[in-house]
């Protein structure tokens, strides 16, 4: 599911493996540049605009009947920008993940999302900052975290250029997540997930 440049689906597209079958390309925005990325990778693609439901349970609904057509096993947000109502997370218990451009469960939560994730971890000092991606739970950016990865936050470093290098460490971490999925390595205990050996 996405709703912008899609640089993250790129990195699934060409780092997810062969045992992941791409079903479909969910966007809530018509010119999102992901879905030229997808249609590229010859995935079928849907645009569900926001506006045209009463509220957000319709269009999380209508979403919800679109996987279930699609028959998928595992939803990925990768940049989809809107909150949805749990009916889909409920749908998709620990078969859906995200990408957060902190170290959660710092810099997570209400508000936390783009620049406004960045520009905090700046004011705050850290000296590290990174990625994490997680399966959703209805709590916003508390599900359990799958992988994380770390990036060094530089003395000059602006929201933008920190985000650059945070992006290049979800785009390494994301793949590797839905390819432990795919081997069904991922353990999950409460909030903690282990990873299982390679058959
Ligand atoms: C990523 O930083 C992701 O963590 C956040 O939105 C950004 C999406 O970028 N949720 P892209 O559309 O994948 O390029």
């Amino acid at each position: 599911m996405v709703s912008g440049g899609g640089s993250n689906l790129q990195a699934l597209l060409d780092g997810a493996g062969d045992a992941v079958e791409f079903a479909l390309v969910l966007s809530n925005k018509s010119d999102a540049f992901a879905l030229e990325r997808a249609a590229k990778a010859g995935v079928p693609t849907k645009v569900v605009h926001y506006e045209d439901y009463p509220d957000r349970r319709a269009f999380t609904q209508s979403i919800l009947d679109i996987m279930k057509d699609s028959g998928i096993d595992l939803i990925c947000l990768a940049g989809f920008n809107r909150i949805l109502d749990p009916v889909l997370v409920d749908a998709y218990p620990l078969r859906m993940m995200n990408t957060h451009p902190a170290l959660l469960p710092a810099f997570g939560g209400a508000g936390m999302y783009g620049h406004h994730v960045h520009e905090a971890v700046l004011t705050s000092g850290a000296k590290l900052s990174g990625a994490t991606v997680h399966f959703v739970t209805p709590e916003t950016d508390a599900g359990p975290i799958i992988l994380q990865a770390v990036v060094p936050v530089l003395d000059d470093d602006t929201p933008e250029a920190l985000a650059q290098r945070v992006l290049r460490a979800e785009h390494r971490i994301y793949p590797a997540a839905v390819r432990l999925f795919a081997q069904d390595r991922l353990e999950v205990t409460g909030n903690r997930v282990r990873i299982k050996p390679a058959n």
